[in-house]
């Protein structure tokens, strides 16, 4: 229903303008919040450009204020910004820095919200709840930031975290969004789409960041695009990454390291598969799937080759296996 819809809009961009407000404007917020992104790096004009916010540490400090301003529960809830248990309602995002989910046109949607405990039992992010305006599978955080950027250098980085787009932005390198932790879809490539065919998939440097990369480099050749791969040192993420050099070296560091996607899985997976002719053999194929998934046939020739070089092993025998992966898919 549209009127509802609008009315959940209406409650989330009040909620934005409350965090901003308590972020900027009272003690706690100040003290807590602004320190905190502060202490990231962030400047003060990066924590306005990506509308960051702080939600009180009280049960209800936001939920009052929205129904004091009339806002109804009903709206407050369906957004999941209030937790109505038991007759209670209390505030979700309690005590927690907050980044604001904007669709690409700049309306909130929904809200990530970082804890600033340090303790395993707390999830160190909490995300809005699916809902008739958040969608989380069809956004990408920091689109509306990153538009022109993306359409201006005919390519997109895409990150993993809030915190690595709001510190490569804030280097200076502006084409990127992440897809905030969940599995890549195609909705979020068809959204990237739409700027450019480029994406390169920049993933942290640990072995799971590694591995998720893999599946969202396959979906996005099936979407016809063009992906490279970029890692980063052990340990690092693109925020830290960023946060230690400047954009000359930042920009060199992913002009030298983004690897086209068949030369990033052939020296990966070689590293596993070492002289194990089985498990070479493995490797060869898994490749194959991957080039299989293109639907242009001349980047596919062009691949195949390529793969067969690296691998050392006939174009043939690659061609053959192609032919029949993909005989198997029609
Ligand atoms: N994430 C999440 N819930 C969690 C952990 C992570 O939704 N409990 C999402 C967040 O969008 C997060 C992204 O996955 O930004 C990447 O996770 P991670 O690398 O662990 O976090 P960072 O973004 O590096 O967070 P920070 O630097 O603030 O520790
Ligand atoms: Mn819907
Ligand atoms: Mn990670
Ligand atoms: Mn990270
Ligand atoms: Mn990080």
């Amino acid at each position: 229903q549209a009127s509802e819809r609008e009315s959940m809009y209406l409650v989330s961009e009040f909620a934005n303008t409350f965090f901003k407000n308590a972020l900027h404007n009272t003690q706690e917020g100040k003290a807590i919040g602004l320190s905190y992104f502060k202490e990231r790096g962030f400047t003060e004009e990066t924590i306005k450009k990506f509308e960051l916010g702080y939600s009180p540490d009280a049960w209800e400090a936001f939920t009052a204020e929205a129904i004091r301003k009339g806002y109804k529960l009903e709206f407050l809830e369906k957004t999941g910004l209030t937790i109505v248990k038991e007759e209670k309602q209390f505030d979700r995002f309690k005590g927690r820095v907050m980044f604001p989910i904007q669709s690409m046109s700049g309306r909130v949607l929904g809200f990530g919200g970082r804890t600033l405990k340090n303790d395993k039992k707390v999830a160190k992010y909490l995300n809005s709840p699916e809902s008739e305006i958040y969608h989380k599978s069809k956004v990408l955080y920091g689109i509306y930031a990153a538009k022109q950027a993306i359409a201006k250098e005919d390519n997109c980085y895409l990150v993993e975290g809030y915190t690595d787009v709001i510190q490569f932005y804030q280097t200076g390198v502006k084409n990127v969004v992440a897809s905030s932790g969940t599995a890549l879809t195609v909705e979020q490539i068809r959204l990237i789409n739409r700027l450019t065919n480029n994406i390169t998939v920049l993933f942290d440097g640990d072995a799971a960041g590694i591995r998720a990369s893999l599946r969202g480099v396959d979906l996005i050749l099936e979407q016809g695009m063009n992906v490279k791969v970029c890692g980063f040192p052990d340990g690092e993420d693109p925020d830290s990454f960023a946060k230690q050099n400047t954009l000359e070296e930042l920009t060199s560091y992913l002009e030298e390291n983004a690897q086209d996607f068949i030369r990033f899985k052939a020296s990966l997976l070689q590293e596993e598969a070492k002289n194990d002719p089985i498990k070479k053999a493995e490797l060869v194929r898994n490749m194959v799937l991957s080039i299989s998934k293109i639907p242009d046939a001349i980047k596919r020739e062009i691949y195949v080759k390529e793969c067969a070089a690296i691998m050392k092993v006939s174009e043939e025998v690659l061609f053959t296996t192609l032919a029949q992966l993909r005989n198997k898919e029609l």
